[in-house]
């Protein structure tokens, strides 16, 4: 290969320049700087072109979907891995993407190469060994050129290549560390080619970093074709694997997994996860289809109101925005007189799951005003809405199907605005709701 130079290039007036700035000396952008491989100048040939095709006469096979040896991955991915794709998956360090990779690995009867830039073939075997058998199609390469690894691609002809990680990847053609924006954008995009080429599925592990995605693989969403997140409480051993970017399908699905000794296992039901039967008829709970991604799932708040002893009452919540609390807890003083001024409020989504769904605005106050008052939320009760500053109830989106997922688990009174008599009751104040469940009267 013809030696390449590398330069720094600005990503916001893409202005170049041979050695790295902290500010862009040309428009005055902060950190904007990326070493980039350029062409080294007098060389600038005429570059070969192929022969045009004409659309028509291109033969299309049927995809060849590989299945990822779980069905619900393969559901997220719309049906598996294919021939030339390649899909980034980043998550938090330690939460479980190398496991979840070297499973499918092990499940896939393909040749498949896992690329260690992390760990030593035996710590990999050593897992291997935790999470099931081993096929004799599975090979491991300890390899941090980028170069050298897809040499061994158009070797070996792999149907399935696993980068454990991104991160540790580098190219000899620039001068930055491996983990650098520089380096891990031009060795994805090196390897995006190869796959291609080759009509090798490729998974890449990224590492995000706590600070967010600045140096992080995020940085790689154009360049591949599907980007899944890993996610989860590290503590818990719930995972969550949510498509963020998809070629080939839809965006937005979730897979839940539990994590156990052995690897990843399937949640067949995950509402199961989010709510125990055991505290329903105690005060300080309400229950809610809520919606994670697109998924309706029966979800289970809690909360707990305590006199408190400092001189600004605290409002902690875990699994939804702190600051959609306030805004409730200033709703349910105007709009239903719960006077939580001097007492601390704590709200916990049950399961270490994260919602952004303002569909769970009335479960969050009815599972505060039920424990403040010492009251319980009768059994076969949901709630479902957004909750109005006015105190005014909105129907969430989505209503039919977390109509149908209340259904599963009993609920025989879903409680909310534009809720049929059939299922339960149609509310339109946070006042009508207090007033139907609990037979508070608010006002008079
Ligand atoms: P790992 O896959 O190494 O995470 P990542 O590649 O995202 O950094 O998994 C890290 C944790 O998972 C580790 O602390 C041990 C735990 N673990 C299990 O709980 N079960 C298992 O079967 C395995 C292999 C690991
Ligand atoms: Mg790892």
């Amino acid at each position: 290969m013809a030696k390449t130079s590398s330069s720094y290039v600005c990503q916001q007036c893409q202005a170049k320049f041979a050695s790295w700035f902290g500010k862009c000396p040309s428009c005055d952008s902060w950190n904007s700087l990326v070493e980039t491989v350029g062409v080294p100048s007098g060389s600038k040939r005429r570059a070969e072109t192929q022969p045009l095709q004409r659309l028509v006469d291109i033969k299309t096979v049927g995809k060849k979907w590989m299945s990822t040896g779980f069905p619900d991955i393969d559901r997220l991915l719309s049906g598996g891995f294919l021939p030339g794709m390649v899909m980034l998956l980043a998550g938090n360090p330690g939460i479980g993407k190398s496991t979840l990779l070297l499973q499918i690995a092990a499940s896939l009867k393909q040749p498949t190469l896992y690329i260690a830039g992390e760990e030593s073939p035996e710590q990999i075997r050593y897992r291997a060994d935790r999470v099931g058998s081993i096929p004799p199609t599975l090979s491991v390469l300890p390899e941090l050129n980028v170069d050298a690894v897809i040499a061994a691609i158009e070797t070996h002809k792999p149907a399935f290549v696993v980068i454990d990680s991104i991160q540790t990847m580098s190219t000899s053609d620039l001068l930055g560390a491996a983990g650098s924006i520089g380096q891990v954008r031009e060795c994805a995009s090196r390897l995006t080619i190869a796959a291609k080429r080759v009509g090798a599925a490729i998974a890449m592990i990224g590492h995000v970093t706590k600070t967010g995605a600045v140096a992080g693989p995020m940085t790689l969403e154009h360049i591949v074709d599907t980007v899944v997140m890993l996610e989860g409480e590290e503590r818990l051993n719930l995972r969550i694997l949510r498509v963020l970017k998809h070629r080939f399908g839809t965006t937005d699905e979730t897979a839940f997994f539990s994590m156990n000794e052995s690897g990843f296992v399937s949640a067949s039901d995950p509402s199961r996860l989010f709510f125990s039967e055991e505290t329903v008829g105690r005060p300080g709970m309400a229950l809610v289809p809520a919606l994670h991604g697109r998924r309706p799932l029966m979800v289970e708040i809690q909360a707990l109101t305590a006199p408190t002893v400092l001189s600004y009452p605290r409002r902690v919540s875990v699994g939804l925005e702190t600051e959609r609390l306030h805004v409730l807890l200033a709703v349910l003083l105007r709009h239903g007189r719960v006077e939580l001024g001097t007492e601390d409020v704590f709200m916990n989504v049950v399961g270490g799951l994260s919602l952004q769904d303002p569909g769970v605005d009335l479960a969050v106050c009815m599972a505060v005003y039920s424990g403040f008052r010492g009251r319980a939320v009768p059994g076969g009760v949901a709630f479902i809405g957004e909750v109005g500053l006015l105190g005014e109830l909105r129907p969430p989106s989505r209503l039919a199907d977390r109509v149908k997922e209340a259904k599963r688990f009993e609920i025989s009174r879903l409680v909310g605005p534009n809720i049929s008599t059939r299922d339960g009751w149609d509310v339109r104040t946070l006042e009508d709701c207090l007033r139907h469940v609990f037979e508070e009267r608010v006002h008079g």
